[in-house]
């Protein structure tokens, strides 16, 4: 991963990593991250994939950023030029944190309000687009076999998306940036009652991540294959080569049942 933190404003990954990923599901953990770091950018920043979000983006859009923490991707959005941009998190001091940050750069335009992505405090058809990065693979943490995760986080995977459906304007856009690969999250993004198509992309050297676009109100059939590529699982040895810092634990997590 590009490090794009100086000396200055960040800690090492690993000053604020925990001991084990069912962490990534407490809000306290969140909290105490937060307060120590000042900037992490997970899996990649903008410069990566900006040109496979640019197509999506329009200066008249309003922007919904799921689990912003302290990322900048929506101070690039805002120089990309757009304009109502609004991030949620579930901690408060993230929030605070942020709020601070985008009041001392001049961006306080930019909203920022707490919120559990499960149970989101915007009306219907709210935004053109809804963005999360690294923010719903953080319910995989503890879901078991990737092939058959547990019901309670397929419980709570469709309650996010369900939000993010329910926020989406008529003709708006998901944009999820995942570790998780489209054989494990088709399932997901294609349950019953959502209108909106499913494609991916991938960016990245070495391991890829996975850039999924779903599109409301273009609901393809059930049997369309999708994307560009049919990866393999990479081995963890391989991750652990090619993901750098903390990802790693994210992603060990993700699919350690694999090598079992
Ligand atoms: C893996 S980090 C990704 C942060 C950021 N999107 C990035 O790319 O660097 C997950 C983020 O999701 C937030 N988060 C975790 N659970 C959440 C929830 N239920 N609702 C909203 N945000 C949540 C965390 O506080 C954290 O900021």
């Amino acid at each position: 991963m590009a490090d794009v933190r100086s000396e200055t404003e960040s800690n090492s990954p690993l000053d604020v990593a925990p001991r084990t990923a069912a962490a990534y599901l407490d809000p306290h953990y969140w909290n105490e991250r937060f307060a120590a770091e000042e900037h992490y950018e997970w899996f990649k920043d903008y410069s990566h994939f900006q040109h496979l979000l640019r197509p999506f983006l329009s200066p008249s859009h309003s922007v919904l950023e799921i689990g912003c923490g302290n990322s900048r991707l929506c101070e690039e959005l805002r120089r990309d030029g757009v304009a109502d941009i609004t991030c949620v998190d579930i901690s408060p001091v993230a929030v605070e944190r942020m709020q601070n940050r985008l009041r001392d750069i001049g961006l306080e335009g930019i909203k920022v309000v707490q919120a559990d992505m499960l149970d989101m405090p915007f009306g219907g058809e709210s935004f053109d687009v809804v963005i999360e990065k690294g923010t719903m693979d953080v319910l995989f943490v503890d879901s078991g076999d990737p092939w058959k995760p547990r019901p309670a986080t397929v419980d709570k995977v469709m309650k996010m998306l369900q939000g993010v459906h329910k926020v989406l304007k008529p003709e708006g856009t998901f944009i999820s940036i995942s570790f998780g690969q489209p054989h494990f999250r088709r399932p997901l993004f294609e349950g019953q009652g959502f209108t909106w198509s499913v494609d991916w992309k991938t960016f990245g050297e070495g391991f890829h991540y996975f850039f999924y676009t779903l599109k409301k109100g273009r609901r393809m059939s059930d049997n369309k294959e999708c994307g560009s590529e049919r990866p393999s699982m990479p081995s963890i040895s391989l991750l652990h080569e090619e993901l750098e810092d903390e990802n790693y634990i994210f992603r060990t997590t993700i699919c350690e049942e694999l090598e079992t």
